[in-house]
C-alpha cells in the first residue's frame, strides 16, 4: 500500500525542535507513560500526558504525581494541565518548572464534558475572554522559559465560535504553539473535523505554529491536513488507539519515505504485549496493569480473525503470563487491509452543551463568575 509523502518538515514549539510536526494527543486513561514510550518506540514527535488537573497537582494527590511523571527515554516530556483559575493554574505550572518535572506544558480547554461546561470549564471557557488571556498570560510567566501551549475546540456551538479570538489572545500572551480540535463543545465527537476552521486560525495566527487535530487516522490524512490547512503541525488522537506505530508511518511520510506498516497479526500481537508489560510497570501492579490493557483490546484486534472467545479472554486476563499464553494461541495472519484502518475509539453523537446560567449573555466576566465556576475543576475525561 503506498502512501502519500511530504518533504521533511521540523516544528518548532519555543526552544524545542522536533524532527517531525507530530504531537500525540492528551487522552485521559490512554496517553500515560506506558502508552508514551510504546508510540516513541515506533516514531518521532511530541507525546502528551494525559490531562491533569491544576489543583491536584497544586495540592500534590498521590495520584496525580504518579501521573505526570516520566520515563526516562521520554524526552521531551510534556504535560497538560486543566484547571479554571489563573492563580492555581500558575501554581501548578510554577511547581512543574520549579521542580523540573516537564519540557512542555499544553493548557487543556477543550473538554466538552457536562458537568466542567456546566460550571464553565473546559470548552466553555474561552467564551469568557479576560477570564482565558488571564489564565494564559499567568501560565505563560510563571512556565518562564518551558513552552506554554493552548489545546482548544472551535467554540461552544456554532453560534458561539471562540477559537480566533483565543487563538490570538493565546498568542498574544506569549503561548508558544496553539493547537485546535476543529469542533464544537456540541459536537462532542461526532460528525467530521472542519479543517477548514484549521486553516483558518492559520490565517489568524501568524507569529507561532499552529496545530491541527481532529480525524486523522492515517499518515494520509496528516499530511493532506497539513496541505490543505496550512497547519505547522498535526495532534494525533483515536487513529492511534491499538496502532501505536501509526508514529511510525507518520515519521516515515513527513520524511518523505511514506512507508505503510502492513501489520501482520503477530505483528499486532507483539505491540499488544509490549503495551501490557509498560503498563505493568507503569502501574507497578501486574493486576493494574493487565486490568488497564483490557480497553485495547477491540482496538489492537480491529480487522484481524482474532474470535469473540479469546478477545474477552484476553479481556479478562489479569496476568502477564495469561496474555502470552492467550496470544500463542493467535496464529498469524495478513495485514487484512480497510478493516484494520479508519476510525476508532469515541464517537456519540452532538449534545447541547450544559453551561451556568447566563454564561452567553457576555463575554466578559462578572463578580459571580468565580462563584458559578466553583467545582469546574473536578476529575473528568478530557477534551
Ligand atoms: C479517550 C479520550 C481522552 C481524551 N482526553 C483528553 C485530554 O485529557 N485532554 C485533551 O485536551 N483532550 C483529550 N481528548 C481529546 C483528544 O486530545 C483530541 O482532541 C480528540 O480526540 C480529537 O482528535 P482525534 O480525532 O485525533 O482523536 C481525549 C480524547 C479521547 C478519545
Amino acid at each position: 500500500m503506498s502512501v502519500v509523502t511530504a518533504p521533511a518538515s521540523a516544528l518548532r514549539i519555543g526552544p524545542i525542535e522536533l524532527d517531525v510536526p507530530v504531537v500525540l494527543a492528551p487522552m485521559a486513561g490512554i496517553t500515560n507513560t506506558a502508552f508514551r514510550r510504546l508510540c516513541r518506540e515506533y516514531g518521532a514527535g511530541l507525546y502528551v500526558s494525559e490531562m491533569i488537573t491544576s489543583r491536584a497537582l497544586v495540592e500534590r494527590n498521590a495520584i496525580t504525581m504518579r501521573l505526570i511523571q516520566h520515563h526516562e527515554s521520554e524526552t521531551p516530556r510534556s504535560i497538560q494541565l486543566y484547571g479554571v483559575d489563573p492563580a492555581t493554574i500558575a501554581e501548578a505550572v510554577r511547581i512543574i518548572v520549579a521542580e523540573d518535572r516537564a519540557d512542555h506544558i499544553d493548557l487543556n480547554f477543550g473538554c466538552p464534558v457536562p458537568k466542567v461546561t456546566r460550571k464553565g470549564g473546559g470548552a466553555a471557557l474561552p467564551w469568557k475572554t479576560t477570564l482565558f488571556a488571564d489564565i494564559v498570560d499567568r501560565a505563560v510567566k510563571a512556565a518562564g522559559d518551558v513552552p506554554l501551549t493552548v489545546k482548544m475546540r472551535k467554540g461552544i456551538d456554532k453560534n458561539h465560535l471562540t477559537f480566533i479570538d483565543a487563538g490570538r489572545a493565546a498568542e498574544d500572551a506569549g503561548a508558544a504553539a496553539v493547537a485546535l480540535h476543529a469542533r464544537t463543545a456540541g459536537e462532542y465527537y461526532s460528525g467530521h473535523a472542519d479543517w477548514a476552521a484549521i486553516g483558518e486560525l492559520k490565517q489568524a495566527v501568524t507569529s507561532i505554529p499552529v496545530l491541527g487535530n481532529g480525524d486523522i487516522w492515517s499518515a494520509d490524512d496528516a499530511v493532506r491536513m497539513m496541505a490543505e490547512t496550512g497547519a505547522d503541525g498535526v495532534v494525533v488522537g483515536r487513529g492511534c488507539l491499538g496502532r501505536p506505530w501509526l508514529f511510525g508511518e507518520l515519521a516515515s511520510a513527513f520524511g518523505g519515505e511514506g512507508v505503510h506498516v502492513d501489520a501482520t497479526l503477530q505483528f499486532v500481537a507483539a505491540a499488544f504485549r509490549r503495551h501490557a508489560e509498560l503498563l505493568v510497570e507503569f502501574f507497578e501492579d501486574e493486576d493494574r496493569g493487565c486490568k488497564d490493557i483490557r480497553k485495547h483490546v477491540a482496538w489492537y484486534f480491529k480487522g484481524y480473525p482474532v474470535g469473540g472467545e479469546l478477545r474477552a479472554a484476553l479481556a479478562r486476563a489479569s496476568t502477564l503470563q495469561e496474555i502470552d499464553d492467550l496470544l500463542g494461541t493467535l496464529g498469524d495472519a495478513p495485514y487484512p487491509g480497510a478493516g484494520a484502518e479508519g476510525q476508532r475509539g469515541r464517537a456519540g453523537s452532538p449534545k447541547r452543551t450544559a453551561l451556568p446560567d447566563g454564561w452567553l449573555d457576555s463575554r466578559e466576566i462578572g463578580s459571580d463568575t468565580g462563584e458559578m465556576m466553583r467545582g469546574a475543576e473536578i476529575e473528568n475525561s478530557g477534551g
